[in-house]
């Protein structure tokens, strides 16, 4: 059975690390406000173990001018289980959450790679693609909810 609920940072490195930060230490695993009160972090279940994340952190943009805005981060799926609409549920998830804080608008640094993905959920890319030191090219990416 799949299921997504609130979990602790901690909890997300079980993905992140093989997906995000592969052959890096688990410390690498560990974002920039992961836990702070504003940030939540989402596990998708499938019985007990956790094969996809997504975090949230509420985080402005200042290319950006709607006032609540909040920031996608360590989205990630297990590869096993890729490509059987389980990103779209975490992405909705977050969405949902969003909606909840009463925010405006989403916005994130997406992976060249994932950018089709995020195109399927209506987000658009922003400006030029940019590169992330050792792991590679990224567009920013927003839609406004
Ligand atoms: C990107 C990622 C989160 C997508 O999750 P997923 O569970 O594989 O995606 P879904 O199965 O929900 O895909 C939804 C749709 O997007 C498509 N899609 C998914 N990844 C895609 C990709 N990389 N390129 C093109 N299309 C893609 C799927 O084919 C599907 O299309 P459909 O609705 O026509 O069938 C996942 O592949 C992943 O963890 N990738 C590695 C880490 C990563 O890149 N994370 C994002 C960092 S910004």
């Amino acid at each position: 059975m799949i299921f997504i609920h609130q979990i602790e940072a901690e909890e997300t490195f079980s993905v992140r690390q093989p997906v995000l930060r592969p052959g890096k230490p688990i410390e690498s695993c560990h974002f920039e406000g992961d836990n702070l009160g504003t940030t939540a972090h989402f596990g998708l279940y499938k019985n007990d173990k956790i094969i996809g994340v997504v975090s949230v952190f509420k985080v402005q943009n200042p290319n950006f001018i709607r006032k609540e805005q909040y920031q996608i981060r360590g989205m990630a799926v297990l590869e096993k289980y890729q490509r059987k609409g389980l990103g779209v549920q975490l992405v909705k998830k977050a969405e949902h959450y969003v909606k909840e804080k009463k925010g405006e608008l989403i916005w994130f640094n997406a992976r060249e790679s994932a950018v089709p993905f995020y195109e399927k959920l209506n987000y658009k890319t922003k400006g030029s693609p940019f590169e992330i030191s050792e792991i590679g090219t990224h567009f920013v990416m927003l839609k406004c909810i």
